[in-house]
């Protein structure tokens, strides 16, 4: 169990996002330190994979644990896979894939083990996270982006884009921008798998965000709890399934909806652009 496991078993859920900062700004630094200094020691792998260093699995994962990134990363493949075979079309067909918000390759290589034969490119905001990802993974082809788009990449760039854990910090006129260039970047015919804060996750809300969420189907809150470490702008989004069928439907079509899809948390959405 990691220690911000730890803290949320043990505390009430209307104080857990501040019990989640004082652990950011208080505990979290020291126990990069201390978990960095064990890699060194150890020089551990994971699956054979040398993992990012403690600091930036922080930033991705909200813990330094080895264990926990390289288990996330496992289980997130697998499940977007699985999200994908629901339509028909598992995560080894596609060709050309992207994984946008990449961080420091949390997915990339298991789903290097799922799509063997792809061409695998990951994009973030994040240029230490992407400069390790450019000197490790080297058979992906990584870059940065800036808040808002455009992406890097011509028209009908990609089959697959995958966004995991990315549009859960943004904002909703953010979200729009991101949702037509991805939307651009996606091929014909291709996919877009997304994960979201679905509204079973948003027990520590106040309860004029939780009404919000019911009315509006979607709601934006500022926590904080990363600051320092993320921009101002990144913060934690939740949507409504109803808002999502109607809002993400004005980019792609709405496909298959996995409620609490990736580890009982985020829900995954599949979304496909139209072909033609
Ligand atoms: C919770 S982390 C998840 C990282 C990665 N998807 C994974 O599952 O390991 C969120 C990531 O999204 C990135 N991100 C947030 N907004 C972004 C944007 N507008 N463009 C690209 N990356 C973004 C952050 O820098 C961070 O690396």
């Amino acid at each position: 169990m990691t220690w911000i496991d730890a803290v949320r078993r043990r505390t009430p859920r209307s104080l857990f996002p501040l019990a989640r900062t004082l652990y950011h700004r208080l505990v979290a630094p020291f126990e990069c330190a201390a978990v960095a200094a064990a890699d060194r020691l150890r020089h551990r792998t994971y699956d054979g994979r040398v993992l990012p260093p403690a600091a930036l699995r922080f930033k991705v994962r909200g813990t330094p644990s080895g264990d926990v990134f390289a288990r996330v990363g496992r289980e997130g493949a697998r499940q977007i896979d699985e999200a994908l075979r629901r339509g028909g079309r598992p995560l080894g067909d596609y060709r050309s894939i992207l994984d946008f918000g990449c961080g420091c390759g949390g997915t990339l290589p298991w789903v290097r083990d799922l799509a063997p034969r792809a061409a695998l490119s990951g994009t973030d905001i994040d240029a230490d996270a992407i400069a390790w990802c450019r000197a490790h993974l080297t058979d992906v082809a990584v870059s940065t982006n800036g808040a808002l788009p455009p992406l890097p990449y011509p028209d009908a760039s990609f089959d697959l884009v995958y966004a995991l854990s990315v549009f859960t910090h943004l904002d909703e006129a953010p979200q729009r921008q991101w949702l037509a260039e991805l939307r651009r970047v996606v091929a014909p015919g291709g996919a877009c798998v997304v994960t979201l804060h679905g509204p079973e996750t948003a027990t520590s809300l106040s309860s004029a965000d939780r009404q919000l969420l019911t009315d509006h189907g979607f709601v934006f809150v500022r926590t904080n709890a990363t600051r320092g470490l993320f921009p101002d702008w990144y913060q934690n989004a939740y949507h409504q399934p109803w808002y999502v069928r109607e809002t993400f439907a004005e980019y792609f079509d709405v496909g298959t909806y996995v409620p609490r899809g990736l580890f009982g948390h985020q829900d995954i959405v599949v979304l496909t652009r139209r072909p033609g």
